[in-house]
């Protein structure tokens, strides 16, 4: 048997219906702040991720989904959005035409990680990038939006992380301060730090293990050799979140694992899903369009994980897994002969926006009715008989038993009926 590949997931109901809720808030939210959506293609020229992420990380060196395609070209299905977001703008004049470029997206991206719970090979993000200013209030604004739509979707068990990385200056100085300190303790380091000593030293802060989080418990803090300028703008950022009443907490090792930052970095983590905690993270890449030879353009953005967030809400019990969607309507088929006439009798229904389902399957009445039981039919439309003969329809409520009488073609009587309960049922709710 074929199956799908390891780390990627086929999606239906009733999970689908999850991701649609989700999906929809997110839109709502990120629309309300006047974002637009933006869809970039699934694969890309690799250079773009290695010189935008950065060659020495994780991402790029071991996780790329990259391959050489037929005619040659060295191309990378897209493990984030940020760098094609950037390149997208800048193929098509977007910040010269426009001062602000504002835009959010949900998309799948790709990285060979090993699969867990919480870590797949083809995921989703939703995110919002803007291009074009150093306001801090948009270094807040991303860490509001994403905190609103965790919010709305009822989540509570989420904390927001924040940092500041500062210019590339004022982080070079401080390299070689972590750098003397770490010499020292060489030795003690795992491999993996021990290779990143060389290669990024700041990942280093990145370690689960034990032996390395002691050593970095005790290192100089970056925030400590911020210049002037970096630290008033971390100051302002962090004055937004406390008058927008955030609640966040700073995060002095929050280095992230992506080349392109300065500034302001975040996270939001719950201890709702497991050892893969972040829910979403980003930050400010002020540099990120000179790496890719354009002039500079400030941006700051955020990617979330989608199987994450609806993981903690799966274990933050927001789901209500019992219960089954309900259709109004199902057209019964109470003779052969009537097939053609119930078949369009359920179209004019589709038509006017009533989920409407009829038998393909040539039930008997009993099994109809037990499927549209199944289905949670509120109403059966029973077409047939003596009644239909007379040119009548009935129109039966399947809670009470109740069935009233229509002409076949007072499609708008029935109607009527149909989104009047339809209204009752959404106010008890
Ligand atoms: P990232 O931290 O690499 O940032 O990914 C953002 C989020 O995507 C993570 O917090 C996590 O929830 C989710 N995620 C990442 N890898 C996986 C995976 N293998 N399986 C499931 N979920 C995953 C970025 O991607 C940046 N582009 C964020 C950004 C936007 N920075 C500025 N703008």
């Amino acid at each position: 048997m074929i199956k799908a590949i390891k780390g990627t997931k086929d999606t239906f109901s009733p999970e689908i219906e999850k991701w649609h809720f989700l999906e929809d808030n997110v839109r709502i939210i990120l629309e309300n702040f006047n974002y637009t959506e933006i869809r970039t293609p699934i694969f890309e020229e690799t250079s773009l991720f290695s010189r935008g992420i950065g060659e020495n990380t994780d991402i790029v060196g071991k996780e790329m989904y990259s391959f050489i395609d037929k005619s040659e070209n060295n191309v990378t299905l897209k493990p984030e959005m940020t760098a094609s977001v950037m390149r997208s703008v800048i193929e098509h004049s977007l910040h010269r035409n426009k001062p602000l470029n504002k835009f959010y997206y949900i998309s799948p991206m790709f990285r060979q990680e090993r699969p867990q719970a919480g870590r797949l090979r083809q995921f989703h993000q939703f995110g919002a990038e803007v291009l074009g200013s150093n306001s801090p209030y948009l270094d807040a604004e991303m860490i509001i939006m994403p905190y609103m739509i965790l919010s709305n979707l009822g989540l509570e068990n989420f904390k927001v992380k924040i940092n500041s990385l500062g210019t590339p200056q004022s982080r070079e100085k401080y390299k070689i301060i972590l750098k003397e300190y770490l010499t020292d303790k060489f030795e003690e380091l795992s491999e993996e730090s021990k290779r990143r000593f060389e290669t990024n030293i700041l990942r280093i802060f990145d370690s689960k293990l034990e032996q390395d989080i002691q050593i970095m418990n005790n290192a100089p803090k970056l925030l400590d050799y911020l210049s002037e300028e970096d630290l008033n703008h971390f100051e302002t950022v962090k004055n937004i979140l406390e008058n927008t009443q955030i609640d966040f907490e700073i995060d002095t090792k929050l280095v992230r694992g992506l080349d392109y930052y300065t500034h302001t970095t975040f996270e939001i983590v719950s201890e709702s899903v497991g050892a893969q905690s972040a829910l979403l993270g980003g930050g400010r890449y002020n540099l990120l369009s000179k790496q890719l030879g354009e002039d500079e353009i400030p941006a700051v953005g955020f990617a979330a994980g989608m199987e994450r967030i609806l993981l903690a809400m799966t274990n933050e019990k927001l789901f209500n897994e019992e219960e089954q969607p309900k259709i109004p309507l199902y057209v019964v088929r109470l003779s052969e002969d009537v097939t053609a006439q119930a078949f369009n009798l359920a179209l004019l229904f589709r038509m006017d926006g009533i989920i409407t389902e009829v038998d393909y399957l040539n039930r008997s009445v009993k099994a109809q009715m037990r499927e549209a039981n199944r289905l949670g039919a509120k109403f059966t439309l029973l077409v047939g008989g003596e009644e239909f003969q007379n040119e009548k329809i009935i129109l039966k409520k399947m809670e009470t038993g109740e069935s009233e009488e229509f002409s076949i073609d007072d499609t708008d009587g029935i109607l009527n009926l149909i989104s009047k309960s339809e209204y009752e049922d959404e106010i008890e709710e």
